[in-house]
């Protein structure tokens, strides 16, 4: 059985329509915090899944999983993941993704389940000596939302030298799109990213979308981004599994896409989309953004085989698709 902590979340409900489509017991763990119990409902009616609500940093809830059921291989995606927040309340960041990480690998170990994926984050890398960014690239995170993934990655590479846990260690760069058919989709409160807030803008009329900064050292001006479809990064973590499962070996893999798109680039697209004129102003810039950011993608294509299916508009069609759904 695989448990899926965060499945309730945005990458973690994805992922777990890609582990039903491929015929698995699914059991999903979270705390529904970020996470909503309609995303559970509705995966309800896609397949069967169990769902045990509880929180990673009290370790009985999820000893209390562990016991009843028999967990060959963990997802792990449960995490606060905002940048700025981070900032402001790092203990909240630690807390949650790094102790309660310790608390759900303690009980993994407990239960001889050695296997896990974990979703890390380009924020690990910090400031940038060169783009696109590969996987030897230092690690160096400017937020405590960095450094809570970061050391979470370090402690899973000790854990595989003490304990013989493996780990295949998913550095994601900035996820987009939905579902294909709109069923489940990019639902954060707040939001503070780039495709929901642009769509978003359509429908309510007070959320106007702002370009935070266009003069950055780029072509436009804007802020450039690797934006990988949730889909296909759902695919990798099934591959990922495939590898532990077949090699039992440790790795780190960047999923992206290896191509770098300008926040206006973004926003044509999705003018072109919705086929909406969407208002827009140009506001300053929102600290702590990088001007340019893409991945060097060569590790997993080779090793897992994995490689982005879908386009930036097929991203943003799903989005558009999942928004009218939704509102
Ligand atoms: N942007 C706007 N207007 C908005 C929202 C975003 O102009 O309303 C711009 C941002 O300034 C940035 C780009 O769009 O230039 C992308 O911003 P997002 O907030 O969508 O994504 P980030 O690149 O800031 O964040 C992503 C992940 C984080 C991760 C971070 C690491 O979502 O989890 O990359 O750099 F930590």
């Amino acid at each position: 059985m695989i448990l899926v902590t965060g499945g309730a979340g945005y990458i973690g409900s994805h992922t777990v329509v890609n582990l039903l489509n491929n015929n698995n017991d699914v059991v999903v763990f979270d705390n529904l915090e970020n996470g909503h119990i309609e995303t559970i409902n509705t995966l309800k009616t896609i397949g069967h899944i169990e769902f045990e609500k509880g929180d990673l940093r009290n370790i009985e809830d999820i000893e209390r999983v562990f016991s009843k059921y028999k967990i060959d291989v963990v997802i792990h995606f449960a995490a606060f993941a905002l940048v700025e927040e981070s900032v402001k309340n790092p203990a909240k960041y630690y807390r949650n993704n790094t102790f309660g990480t310790l608390n759900l690998l303690d009980t993994m170990l407990k239960h001889d389940c050695k296997k896990i994926v974990f979703s890390s984050t380009c924020a690990t890398y910090g400031d940038l000596n060169y783009i696109p960014v590969d996987e030897k690239h230092p690690q160096n995170p400017i937020s405590p939302y960095g450094s809570s993934k970061y050391m979470v990655e370090r402690i899973m590479q000790d854990y595989d030298k003490a304990y013989g846990m493996k780990s295949i260690i998913l550095r994601y760069f900035n996820v987009a799109g939905s579902d294909e058919f709109g069923r489940i989709g990019e639902w954060h409160e707040p939001e503070t990213h780039l495709i929901p807030n642009i769509l978003k803008s359509i429908f309510d009329k007070d959320k106007k979308f702002k370009i935070f900064g266009n003069d950055y050292n780029t072509p436009d001006g804007t802020c450039i981004r690797d934006y990988v479809n949730v889909e296909d990064l759902a695919e990798a973590h099934k591959l990922a599994i495939d590898y532990l499962n077949k090699e039992n070996k440790s790795n780190i893999f960047n999923v992206g896409t290896e191509n770098g798109n300008s926040v206006k680039e973004v926003f044509d697209i999705c003018s072109e989309v919705t086929n909406k004129d969407i208002p827009v102003e140009i506001a300053s810039r929102r600290s702590g953004d990088m001007e340019a950011l893409y991945a060097n993608a060569n590790k997993i294509k080779t090793v897992l085989g994995w490689h982005p299916q879908r386009t930036l508009k097929d991203s943003i069609s799903s989005a558009y698709k999942w928004e009218q759904n939704h509102f």
